[in-house]
C-alpha cells in the first residue's frame, strides 16, 4: 500500500511513526552526519538501527562516506536520534525530497538538530582538519527547499533572520573550548555541485563573505527553521577551496581528510552531548 501523501509528496508522519514504533526512546535532539563526523556512531549506545530504505520518503544515499542508517540511542546519558548520512541535490533528487527526512524528524519531535558537514575552506585562515559552527548561510544553490505548494501548519514565508540557534552554537563552543580544538564561527556558502568551484567563484564568493563552502546542509537548516526546529551546524574543513595556485581537487582527498578528522569530530559531538542543555 502506498503511504499517505501530503500536497502530493510522502506524507512524514509515515516514517516518522516507523522511528516511534521502533524505540520506545524519545529523543529531543538529532544529529545528521555528513562526511568527518561518522565517528561518533561507535560511541553511540544504539538502542535501534533503522536502514533508510525502510523509512517512507527517505533515499539511500549513493556517495562513498555516506550510510543511510536512522540510530536511535543514547550518547552520554542523552537520548539522540542519529541521522548517518543524507542524499544530496547533486545526486539528481528534489530539494523537497533531500529535506524530507527533516519533516520527519519534525513529526518525530526532535526540538534541536545538529547538522554537519566536509566543507571547503575559502577563508585564508581556515585550514584542512579545522571546524567551522555556522554564524549564517548563504543559498547559492538556484533552488529553495519551500517552493512548491504551501504546506498546513507551515510558514512558507519562513524567517531566517537567526537561522542558527545562538544558545545551541554556544554550548558547541563550550565543548571545542574544552576539547582543545580549533573551532571558528563563519558563513558556509551552499552551491548546487556536483563539479568543484573555479577559482574565479571561490575569489567572489570570498568577496561577498564566505568563509567556506560545500554541496548540503543549507536546505535542511532552512526545513528544520520552518519547522520550527533549533539548528546548529558544523562543518569540518577538508580542504582549501579552489584556487589558482592550489592542487586540484578530489573526493577522495575530502573524504580522507574527514577520516584524520574523524577523532576530533567524534569527540567535538561527545563533548557536546555530554553536556547538552535543551533550548
Ligand atoms: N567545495 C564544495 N563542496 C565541498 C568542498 C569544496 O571545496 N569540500 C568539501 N565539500
Amino acid at each position: 500500500m502506498n503511504p499517505p501523501k501530503v500536497s502530493g509528496k510522502v506524507n512524514p508522519k509515515t516514517a516518522a511513526n516507523a522511528l516511534k514504533s521502533a524505540s520506545s526512546l524519545r529523543p529531543k535532539l538529532a544529529i545528521i552526519l555528513g562526511s568527518g563526523f561518522i565517528s561518533v556512531t561507535n560511541e553511540v549506545s544504539s538502542d535501534r538501527e533503522i536502514p533508510y530504505q525502510k523509512l517512507a520518503g527517505f533515499m539511500a544515499p549513493s556517495v562513498a562516506g555516506h550510510a543511510g542508517v536512522a540510530i536511535i540511542g543514547r550518547l552520554f546519558d542523552t537520548d539522540i536520534l542519529i541521522l548517518n548520512g543524507r542524499t544530496h541535490y547533486y545526486e539528481g533528487h528534489s530539494l523537497a525530497q533531500i529535506t524530507h527526512p527533516i519533516r520527519v524528524i519534525a513529526e518525530y519531535g526532535i526540538e534541536d538538530l545538529i547538522l554537519t558537514n566536509a566543507a571547503g575552506g575559502i577563508n585564508r585562515k581556515y585550514k584542512p582538519g579545522d571546524f567551522m559552527l555556522f554564524k549564517d548561510h548563504m543559498n547559492f544553490m538556484g533552488d529553495n527547499p519551500l517552493r512548491g505548494p504551501s504546506i498546513p501548519r507551515r510558514d512558507r514565508f519562513t524567517d531566517l533572520t537567526q537561522t542558527y540557534d545562538p544558545a545551541i552554537a554556544k554550548q558547541i563552543k563550550a565543548a571545542g573550548r574544552k576539547i582543545k580544538t580549533k573551532l571558528h564561527c563563519g558563513t558556509y556558502c551552499a552551491v548546487s555541485g556536483p563539479s568543484y568551484e573555479t577559482p574565479a567563484e571561490i575569489n567572489a564568493y570570498r568577496k561577498l563573505g564566505a568563509d567556506a563552502i560545500g554541496m548540503s546542509t543549507v536546505p535542511e537548516a532552512i526545513v528544520a527553521r520552518q519547522c520550527g526546529i533549533r539548528v546548529a551546524a558544523i562543518s569540518c574543513i577538508t580542504n582549501e577551496a579552489a584556487d589558482s595556485n592550489n592542487y586540484p581537487l578530489s573526493h577522495n582527498d575530502v573524504l580522507e581528510s574527514g577520516l584524520l578528522a574523524a577523532k576530533t569530530s567524534s569527540k567535538l559531538l561527545g563533548e557536546f552531548t555530554r553536556n547538552y542543555v535543551q533550548g
